[in-house]
């Protein structure tokens, strides 16, 4: 039988996966605290429940907040995500992501809060050994940045195993697109994604978009990635929650669709999308990058039964376009 989720703290709920999750958990009737430190978040991105400015490093506004609040779980967006970045600065990401993460556990563990969903991604697996790659495939990875949230996952593991603490690990891909309504979208600063990046281009806000390679060995020699839509994201979030509420065993989800498209399809989805011309620049590779990295997802949609309601890469690209159109005409910078 599942408990009824009643109140939820999300961390990094001011951020673009996180501000999704919040307007979710608003939806469905649970009492959200959101607590970020808005160094990459928005604070009129939290459209649902109260808010709270403050860091996870930081012990007292842990404790302030779980005195204050009795949650059934923790979601935990909050970390650093550039792949290139924790190659030059691998302190900030052990940091951060690592270090503050096992803070907020323990405080989870001295509030007796025992339920936890971790955002992690495919950066875990390293370079691809077969595709699509499943929870199986050897974990890898190539860089700090997957390597940090690799940590949290083994954490997490024996956290469990000595404390209870039960928890969902979903592994993302490539996060996209944007909330249908124009509510909610990507504000990366600097961006890097390649979705908002190209339509960065379409609207002229970018002169162009440079590719990262076309001597990759795929069909049009542009890397594969595999999108998924921003709010399918969160569903299965809000999936994996009902999971821990009814007794769910510690475990981890590859989270995708499924589908591979390439950089190239990319582009050519955004000129169909936007109408606009978009000027391409070949660029070299992107140090890291793998030719392909597609999820096999069977297994949330086979145990939480989750099934992606916008796979369609033409419909993640109009929802993205939607937000960049409204937040390009409305606002100067890219933050
Ligand atoms: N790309 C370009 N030009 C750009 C930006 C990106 O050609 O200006 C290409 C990249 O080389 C890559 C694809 O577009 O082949 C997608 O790149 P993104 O930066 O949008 O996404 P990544 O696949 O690099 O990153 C995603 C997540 C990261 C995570 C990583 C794990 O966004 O947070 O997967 O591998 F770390």
């Amino acid at each position: 039988m599942t408990t009824p989720v009643k109140t939820v703290l999300v961390v990094g709920g001011a951020g673009y996966i996180g501000s999704h999750m919040v307007w979710l958990l608003g939806q469905k009737g649970v009492d959200v605290v959101t607590l970020d430190n808005l160094s990459s978040g928005h604070r009129d991105a939290v459209l649902h429940g109260q808010f709270v400015h403050g860091d996870i490093a930081d012990r007292l506004i842990l404790d302030k907040v779980f005195r204050e609040h009795k949650f059934d779980a923790v979601m935990h967006f909050a970390s650093f995500i550039q792949v290139g970045e924790s190659m030059q600065d691998p302190a900030k990401y052990y940091q951060n992501n690592v270090v503050n993460t096992l803070n907020l556990l323990n405080a989870m563990r001295t509030y007796g809060v025992d339920k936890f969903i971790f955002s992690s991604t495919a950066a875990i697996f390293g370079e691809p050994e077969y595709s699509p790659i499943d929870e199986a495939h050897p974990k890898r990875p190539i860089n700090p940045y997957g390597w940090s949230k690799l940590m949290v996952e083994q954490a997490l593991a024996d956290y469990d195993r000595a404390y209870g603490l039960k928890s969902v690990c979903l592994r993302y891909f490539n996060a996209a697109g944007a909330h249908p309504d124009g509510l909610l979208g990507e504000r990366h600063d600097p961006e890097t994604h390649l979705i908002p990046l190209v339509l960065q281009a379409a609207s002229a806000r970018r002169p162009h978009i440079t590719v990262f390679g076309r001597d990759y060995d795929t069909p049009d020699g542009t890397c594969i990635r595999d999108y998924i839509h921003i709010l399918d994201l969160a569903e299965a979030h809000w999936l994996a929650l009902q999971y821990l509420q009814s007794a769910g065993e510690t475990t981890a989800f590859n989270l995708g669709n499924g589908n591979g498209y390439s950089v190239e399809s990319v582009i050519q989805a955004a000129k169909r999308v936007t109408g606009k011309t978009i000027t391409v620049q070949e660029g070299q590779r992107r140090e890291g990058d793998p030719a392909r990295l597609v999820a096999n997802a069977s297994k949330i949609k086979q145990q939480l039964g989750w099934q992606p309601a916008y796979a369609d890469l033409d419909v993640i690209v109009e929802h993205a376009w939607q937000w960049e159109h409204n937040h390009a005409s409305g606002c100067t910078g890219t933050k």
